[in-house]
C-alpha cells in the first residue's frame, strides 16, 4: 500500500506545501516564494515572513491537494519543518500540520529542515548508496555531513562564523546586486574572469569552514580600488569571489569523502543550485573514482517535497510527532 504525505515547509521566505507519495512521487510541490516583498529590504524580514505565510498557507494548502488530485480525506500523514528557522515563520506550519493531524486523526511528522535539504537527493535516487559525504549549503548553514544509514548522521565540520549562502548574500549586497545575493553572483561571474583577484581561502582546522574573512577581504578591495581611482570591473569580483568559495567547498568535501570512503557524494541546500559548485566538484569527483549527485536546482532551495520525502523515511521507522509538537529555532542535525 502506498504512503501519501502532505508536507509543509515555511522555514523562511518560501511557503510551501507538496504531496509525495512513498518519498518518490511527486504528485504536487507548490512553491509560493515572498522574494518580491523581501527584495526591498534587502534581505527576509522575518515579522514579514510570518505575516505573509499566514496570508498564503491555506491558498498553497488547497492547490497542492488540487494539483495532486486529492481530498485532505486521502491523505496518510502530514509531515512539517519545524526547526531550524525563523520561528515565526515555522510556526505558521507547525500550527496548520497540527491542526490537520487533529481533524484527520492522522500521524503528524516533525521534519529538521536540513534533513529535508539531504532527501532532495533521495527524492530523485532512493538508491544512493551508503556511505555518503553531504555537502548542506544553504543560507543559515554549510555542514558536512556523514550519512551511514536512513536517519543516522555524524556532523563532520560546519562553519565557524558565516554560511555560504550567507557570503553570496552578503557580498552581493555590496556589489549591490540586490537579493537573493547567490544567483545573482553567479549570473555576472558567468562574464567575469575567476583568476582576476586571489582572494583568500581560510582554513580554520579539520572540515570547518570560514567564510566571514572573504567577505572582508572583498570589502577590502573594492576600498581600495576606489581609493586609487581605478575602475572595479564587477563580475571579475564576482567570479574570483565565487571561485573562493567553491575552491574551499570542494576541498574539505574531498577531504571527507576520501576519510570516510564515501564513493558517493551528494549536495544539499540553496548553493547547491550553484553551477560552478556543481560542475568543479563533479570534476573533482570523478578524477578520484567518485560520483556526484546533486538535486535538481528547483529542489535545491527550500520547496516541500524534500520534506515529503524526509517524512516518509521516519514514517517508515515509526518516528511520530506528539500534538505539541514545536517550531524550534535552532534544532540540530541529530541523528534519530
Ligand atoms: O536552502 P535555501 O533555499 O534556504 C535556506 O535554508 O537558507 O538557501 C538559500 C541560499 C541563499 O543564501 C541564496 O543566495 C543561496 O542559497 N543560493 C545560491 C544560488 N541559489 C541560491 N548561492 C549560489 N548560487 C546559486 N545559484
Ligand atoms: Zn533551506
Amino acid at each position: 500500500m502506498s504512503v501519501k504525505i502532505l508536507a509543509i515547509e515555511t522555514s523562511c521566505d518560501e511557503t510551501s506545501a507538496a504531496v509525495v507519495v512513498d518519498g518518490v512521487e511527486v504528485l504536487s510541490n507548490i512553491i509560493s516564494s515572498q522574494v518580491d516583498v523581501h527584495r526591498k529590504f534587502g534581505g527576509v524580514v522575518p515579522e514579514v515572513a510570518s505575516r505573509k505565510h499566514l496570508e498564503l498557507i491555506n491558498h498553497v494548502l488547497k492547490e497542492a491537494l488540487d494539483q495532486a488530485g486529492l481530498n485532505f480525506g486521502d491523505l496518510d500523514a502530514v509531515a512539517v519543518t519545524h526547526g531550524p528557522g525563523l520561528v515565526g515563520a515555522l510556526l505558521v506550519g507547525v500550527a496548520a500540520a497540527k491542526a490537520i493531524a487533529f481533524a484527520l486523526d492522522i500521524p503528524l511528522i516533525g521534519v529538521n529542515h536540513l534533513e529535508g535539504h539531504i532527501y532532495a537527493n533521495f527524492l530523485v535516487r532512493p538508491d544512493l548508496p551508503f556511505p555518503l559525504t553531504c555537502l548542506v549549503v544553504s543560507g543559515g548553514h554549510t555542514d558536512l555531513v556523514l550519512i551511514l544509514h536512513h536517519g543516522d548522521y555524524r556532523l563532520l565540520g560546519s562553519t565557524r562564523d558565516d554560511a555560504a549562502g550567507e557570503a553570496f548574500d552578503k557580498v552581493a549586497r555590496v556589489l549591490e546586486l540586490g537579493y537573493p545575493g547567490g544567483p545573482a553572483i553567479e549570473r555576472l561571474a558567468g562574464e567575469g574572469n575567476e583568476e582576476a583577484v586571489d582572494f583568500p581561502r581560510a582554513c580554520p582546522g579539520g572540515l570547518d569552514f570560514s567564510f566571514s574573512g572573504l567577505k572582508t577581504a572583498v570589502l577590502q578591495y573594492l576600498h581600495r580600488c576606489r581609493q586609487r581611482g581605478d575602475d572595479v570591473n564587477l563580475a571579475d569580483v564576482a567570479a574570483s569571489f565565487q571561485k573562493a568559495v567553491v575552491d574551499v567547498l570542494v576541498d574539505r568535501t574531498m577531504e571527507a569523502a576520501r576519510n570516510y570512503n564515501c564513493r558517493t557524494i551528494i549536495l544539499a541546500g540553496g548553493v547547491a543550485a550553484n553551477r560552478r559548485l556543481r560542475e568543479v566538484l563533479g570534476c573533482t569527483a570523478r578524477r578520484e573514482g567518485r560520483e556526484l549527485f546533486c538535486p535538481p536546482p528547483l529542489l535545491c532551495t527550500d520547496n516541500a517535497a524534500m520534506i515529503g520525502c524526509a517524512a516518509y523515511y521516519k514514517y517508515l521507522r515509526g518516528e511520530l510527532a506528539p500534538l505539541t509538537l514545536n517550531a524550534v529555532p535552532d534544532l540540530p542535525l541529530l541523528s534519530s
